[in-house]
């Protein structure tokens, strides 16, 4: 049996390119993100980081996910916390209904593997953390580029502030990865979940697809968004201070004036 870390990179190749290649990520690099859109953006990482977070600690005593458990230098749930009060203002927990069809079937992946096969979570763990460790820091630096971020602000997702050198890290974390002791199928099948994982992850991005669409607006609708854009700015949150082009789409679909095709 080949050793999981390199069948997991090799495994999920193709469905990395694809995630590479989605729109949401192409419109990231190029800044085209509004920060309304990526508060929403962190709404729906929340939703999966309660559910990883919550799998993993369940089973913190299973000894191939005890291999990989790193609730201190990796858990992501409170710096979310810290970036979505950031972007959205101290009402973000208004956001996280309705739980959207993307966010849903990715809670219920993690929640499958939690009651049914506690190893699989081991695809969960690997897919979100190690590319937080790694195209994350890239999607960081863009965060703070085009958006003027004030110093350290809005990006506390991706830091990880316990870990010194991050790529000696993720090679300690493959070196487990490869200690990890199940049978063929098992080993497998997690290749397969985290193939699934990326897809999960592809969907989300998916969701904000149309929010990246300029759409002509009418008179009434421009009506109901200048009032929604005061609502908002009563809102204390980092949107209050801006007034990007974008954020006008992203108040539209905000408001449900645009399709969520
Ligand atoms: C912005 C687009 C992305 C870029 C530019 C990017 C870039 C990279 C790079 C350069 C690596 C290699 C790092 C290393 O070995 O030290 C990597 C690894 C990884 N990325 Fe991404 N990535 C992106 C999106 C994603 C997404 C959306 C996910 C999943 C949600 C993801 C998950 C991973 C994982 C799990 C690894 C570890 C691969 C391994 O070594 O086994 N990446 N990424």
């Amino acid at each position: 049996m080949a050793l999981l870390a390199a069948d997991l990179k090799e495994g999920t190749k193709t469905v990395h390119a694809d995630a590479e290649r989605s729109k949401f990520i192409k419109y990231f690099f190029k800044g085209e993100i509004s920060p309304a859109t990526y508060g929403r953006f962190l709404i729906s990482l929340y939703q999966v980081y309660t559910a990883l977070e919550k799998a993993l600690d369940a089973h913190k005593d299973n000894e191939n996910l005890a291999l990989l458990y790193f609730p201190v230098e990796l858990s992501r749930k409170a710096a979310l916390e810290e970036d979505l009060e950031f972007f959205n203002g101290p009402e973000w927990r208004d956001m996280l209904n309705p739980v959207s069809p993307a966010q849903k079937a990715y809670i219920a992946a993690i929640e499958r593997c939690s009651n049914t096969k506690p190893e699989l979570l081991i695809a969960h763990s690997y897919v979100r953390y190690l590319g937080d460790l790694s195209g994350g820091q890239m999607l960081s630096k863009k965060l703070q580029k085009y958006n003027d971020l004030p110093e350290g602000k809005g990006v506390a997702f991706y830091e990880f502030p316990l870990i010194e050198d991050l790529d000696d890290f993720k090679n300690q974390y493959r070196k487990r990865l490869n200690q990890v002791e199940v049978d063929e199928e098992t080993h497998q099948q997690i290749v397969e979940e985290s193939c699934q994982a990326f897809v999960r992850n592809i969907d989300i991005f998916q969701e904000f697809d149309h929010e990246l669409e300029g759409l002509p607006l009418t008179k009434k609708e421009k009506e109901a968004l200048e009032a929604a854009q005061a609502e908002q700015a009563a809102h204390s949150g980092f949107l209050a201070n801006l007034a990007p082009s974008n954020l006008i789409n992203s108040i539209a679909s905000a408001v449900g004036l645009k399709s969520s095709a």
